[in-house]
């Protein structure tokens, strides 16, 4: 806890921060009241749901839904410190941390766009954050296309100590305009207490379209995805058949948008020791085990397996040699440092299902020493030679002795 509360020495102390539905330490934003209005527009509850948290903060709304809402499933999108404080958080909620995802990366016009093309939630919550983002105006609309339900606070135009002032009448005009209904309830802003925000909900179509499997899938103008998006029941139809919906993100996304929880060593430890849900036989016929037909709920699921494809990537099970399409691979070449953490996760599900891992390595070693540190950390050896990665895991009690 003591680390826990350094890193909470630079931040704000914005929402009440909850561990175990208990308030750990009290923010200056009122929450609690909050919530409760929140709670009466989440009208699913007979089945798995997924929901989004742009700018959740320490999470405190999440882990209330977390536990009020034993079917629903948060993924919660917050950088910087707030990001790296959230991380610990959701280690610390023991009672409901197998149902969130924290992916550490800027909501902004671009990944917004591609996962907009490509996932769609059945809540987003947009809660005082629109008129933080520079491109909200880009934004705004992919946020609407991406969900069936969307909750939204902003700050009033009378808000006059609220950050993004040059955004914030433009931005309180528009969703007072477009939503379907106001809270009756009022809440006064923290920086000045005589204005009010309301709560803002959104119902859209039951029926949503995406046009792509996973971010920088292939984009396919014929294809398209079809979300049937009822309270009591949720479809997903492809190419005109329909299959049932499995909550969560896929496993790319996550990735690509740099997920931070669960940790890695969560999701190796699935594969490691094929703890995944599937009907999947593991009978050597799936020629398309890979990376965008996992999605990440409280399980690792597996799908696609009856696909036959042949025309994209061949992924044999461990044993065997596979091939990579050239094309695909840019896909996997993480952005940034920040991503090579991620692209560990992507060379562990190399090796658990291939190997020896046949990969350009030099994508994965622009920044050697802290690779070599991360290695250290996860516990897990790399022998790398021309063109070919090799990732074992070491015993924890051999690490020293490995390094
Ligand atoms: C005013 S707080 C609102 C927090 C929470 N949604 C609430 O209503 O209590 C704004 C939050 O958005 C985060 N944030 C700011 N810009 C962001 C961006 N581009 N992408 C994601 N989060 C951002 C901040 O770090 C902060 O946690």
């Amino acid at each position: 806890m003591e680390n826990f509360d350094k890193l909470r020495e630079h931040s704000q102390n914005y929402q009440d921060i909850l561990i175990n539905g208990e308030v750990y330490s009290k923010g200056i934003v009122l929450c609690e009241s909050k919530y409760q209005c929140m709670k009466k527009y989440i009208t699913i509850t007979d089945r798995p749901f997924t929901i989004l948290d742009i700018g959740a903060n320490f999470g405190y709304f999440p882990l209330k839904i977390l536990e009020d809402f034993p079917n629903a499933f948060i993924v919660m999108m917050q950088p910087y410190v707030e990001g790296q404080i959230l991380k610990e958080i959701c280690k610390l909620n023991t009672k409901y941390n197998d149902r969130l995802i924290l992916l550490d990366c800027e909501c902004h016009k671009n990944n917004m766009e591609l996962l907009s093309r490509c996932e769609h939630f059945d809540y987003i919550i947009c809660s005082n954050i629109l008129h933080h983002l520079p491109e909200w105006k880009e934004i705004y609309p992919l946020i609407k296309k991406m969900c069936k339900y969307l909750i939204v606070d902003t700050p009033p135009p009378d808000d006059d100590k609220a950050c993004g002032q040059d955004k914030i009448q433009e931005v309180y005009d528009i969703v007072n305009k477009e939503a379907d209904s106001i809270s009756e309830e009022k809440f006064p802003r923290h920086n000045n207490p005589t204005a009010y925000s309301h709560l803002y909900f959104y119902k859209f179509n039951d029926e949503a379209i995406t046009t792509q499997a996973y971010m920088f899938g292939p984009y396919h103008l014929n294809k398209q995805f079809f979300h049937i998006v009822e309270d009591d029941k949720r479809i997903f139809k492809k190419e005109g058949k329909e299959y049932p919906y499995i909550h969560g993100l896929n496993l790319f996304n996550f990735v690509t948008l740099n997920g931070v929880y669960p940790p890695i060593g969560d999701i190796l430890e699935k594969l490691h020791t094929r703890n995944i849900k599937t009907g999947y036989k593991w009978d050597n016929s799936c020629k398309d085990i890979y990376i965008p037909n996992f999605i990440l709920n409280e399980n690792l699921n597996l799908i696609d397996y009856e696909d036959t494809a042949t025309d994209g990537l061949e992924f044999k099970l461990r044993g065997t040699v596979f091939a990579i399409e050239n094309s695909t691979e840019s896909s996997y070449i993480p952005n940034d440092n920040n991503q090579i953490e991620n692209s560990i996760l992507l060379l562990h599900i190399c090796y658990t299902f291939c190997t020896p891992i046949d990969w350009k390595a030099s994508a994965y070693l622009k920044n050697k020493e802290k690779l070599d540190l991360f290695y250290r950390e996860k516990g897990v050896r790399i022998k790398i030679s021309e063109n070919k990665v090799e990732v074992t895991p070491i015993p924890h009690n051999l690490i020293n002795y490995f390094f």
